[in-house]
């Protein structure tokens, strides 16, 4: 190591951080703007397309009880994302701040509320969904290897830890990097997509329309089902809000940030109603809630000689996903750790790389510690849970700030209604699977969530001295290890 980048790293200590700019680092120490147009799609495309289209169809179908309202549900979730993510087009581009809820919660509500926000994510649903994502990874990347029966957990565990790995790294490595793998996982997906669209319309030309025929008999009414059925709807098509973390990096925001949302968000959509009417097109319902793998049953009765590129894509596809999960995950552990809400190296950036590296490390770190329980479907249920509870507080925040922000200049005005709906919405989703059957984990679910106020008194609000103190040399020995340096600060 150099002298000159011991300097850089030991004086920001002090709170000074103007001394990047030597002969040896050009740029300053912030993350750069590298994310075009392109790369945002890709982002948002990317992230929304990674297991959920070819595990959750069971999920919604066996909630829903038929045919049609299965459809309708996905119609209705694709829905939902786009009215949402144009509520996040006008929070994103009034307030261009990266870190997504954070900052827009903050705004609104303050400290107390980001806080919360930031400590339930950071610490449970961005792992989480990392760990969930590439679990499915792992089943479909194992399956093939053992016809007939089920993988045993641990070689599916490994794997799915193993790609964790290695997207952490990717991510550490460097921004364009990682842009280019999620521009290439996603150009896989729609791919394979494209393919079981195709040849559910072959199928549907020969007259295979027995499935969609009589589609509302036998549909649920009940009001927590229906719940349920969206949560696993709502999985596959989360990510919708994705390219809010990273508004700091991305290239003209005010433009690039709503037509990203515009074009993204409908593509999913009608990619999703598409891939389930072909998925009814070759199975029955009972053979569709009988299915370990929908998407590999599918392509065994209708693709066969290539049946193995289904299980192929899939991991792509997830492989994907997680990537631009993980991309995120290290913005907002970032912009938490800047504002003082984590620890603060964890928004720390590499001074080669221009990544946020200690935060990607710490996501990968606890996404590894959640692929120990390993149940995906339970982990997806909770995650939708809390997950949902924030989509309503942020669109509540839009409405508030229509009040108490009116200044703020907004390139992107959405009419009010949509910001109240979606509050409704949520409203109904976090509180339908409860009333229906009120089961333990919400109640822990919701007692973590504020267990965060435990800590954010003493080192947040207080900041107590004993606990900088202690802090210091750790922060100092892991910048010494990563070479990371704080972020300079822009206007
Ligand atoms: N929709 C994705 C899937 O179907 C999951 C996205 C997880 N959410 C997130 N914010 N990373 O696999």
């Amino acid at each position: 190591m150099d002298e000159g980048s011991i300097r850089k790293r030991k004086e920001p200590q002090n709170g000074h951080s103007g001394c990047t700019k030597d002969k040896q680092t050009e740029k300053a120490a912030v993350l750069q703007k590298d994310v075009g147009l392109l790369s945002g799609i890709c982002l948002i495309v990317g992230t929304m397309i990674g297991s959920g289209i070819f595990i959750s169809p069971k999920s919604v179908l066996l909630y829903t009880g038929a045919v049609g309202p299965c459809l309708l549900i996905w119609a209705a979730c694709g829905v939902l994302s786009t009215l949402g993510a144009l509520c996040y087009a006008e929070l994103g581009t009034m307030i261009t701040k990266s870190g997504g809820e954070y900052s827009y919660l903050m705004e609104a509500f303050g400290s107390v509320v980001a806080y919360l926000y930031s400590w339930t994510t950071v610490m449970v649903l961005k792992p989480s969904s990392f760990a969930i994502i590439t679990l499915s990874l792992a089943e479909y990347a194992s399956t093939p290897f053992y016809p007939g029966c089920t993988p045993p957990l641990i070689v599916t565990k490994s794997l799915s830890a193993a790609a964790i790995l290695l997207i952490v790294m990717v991510n550490c490595l460097s921004v364009r990097l990682a842009s280019y793998v999620q521009n290439f996982f996603t150009a896989a997906k729609l791919i394979i997509i494209i393919v079981i669209v195709g040849a559910g319309i072959a199928m549907l030309a020969q007259g295979k329309t027995e499935t969609l025929s009589n589609a509302f008999d036998g549909a649920s009414s009940s009001f927590g089902a229906i719940g349920l059925a969206f949560y696993n709807g709502l999985w596959a098509y989360d990510g919708w809000n994705q390219l809010n973390f990273v508004t700091e990096e991305l290239k003209d925001p005010f433009r690039n940030l709503p037509l990203a949302i515009l074009i993204g968000i409908p593509l999913v959509t009608v990619c999703y109603v598409l891939v389930n009417i072909a998925y009814f097109t070759v199975m029955t319902t009972t053979e569709l809630l009988l299915s370990p793998a929908v998407a590999v049953t599918f392509g065994d009765r209708v693709l066969y000689p290539v049946a193995w590129i289904v299980p192929l894509f899939v991991v792509f596809s997830t492989f994907g996903s997680a990537n631009g999960s993980c991309f995120t995950a290290g913005r907002l552990v970032y912009v938490s750790g800047r504002e003082g809400h984590m620890v603060k190296i964890l928004s720390y950036i590499s001074l080669k790389r221009y990544t946020p590296l200690p935060a990607l490390v710490f996501n990968g770190i606890l996404a590894i510690f959640y692929i120990i329980p390993a149940d995906v479907n339970t982990l997806i249920n909770y995650f939708s849970f809390a997950q949902w509870v924030f989509y309503g507080l942020t669109a509540l925040a839009l409405i508030v700030m229509r009040f108490t922000r009116k200044e703020l200049h907004r390139p992107v005005k959405v009419p009010i209604i949509i910001a109240v709906l979606m509050v409704v919405v949520s409203c109904y989703l976090v509180l339908a699977p409860i009333i229906d059957k009120p089961e333990l984990e919400y109640l822990y679910c919701t007692i973590f969530m504020f267990s965060g106020l435990l800590l954010y008194y003493p080192f947040v609000y207080r900041k107590v001295n004993w606990a900088c103190r202690f802090m210091r040399p750790i922060t100092m020995h892991l910048q010494l290890l990563m070479e990371v340096v704080p972020p300079e600060k822009t206007e």
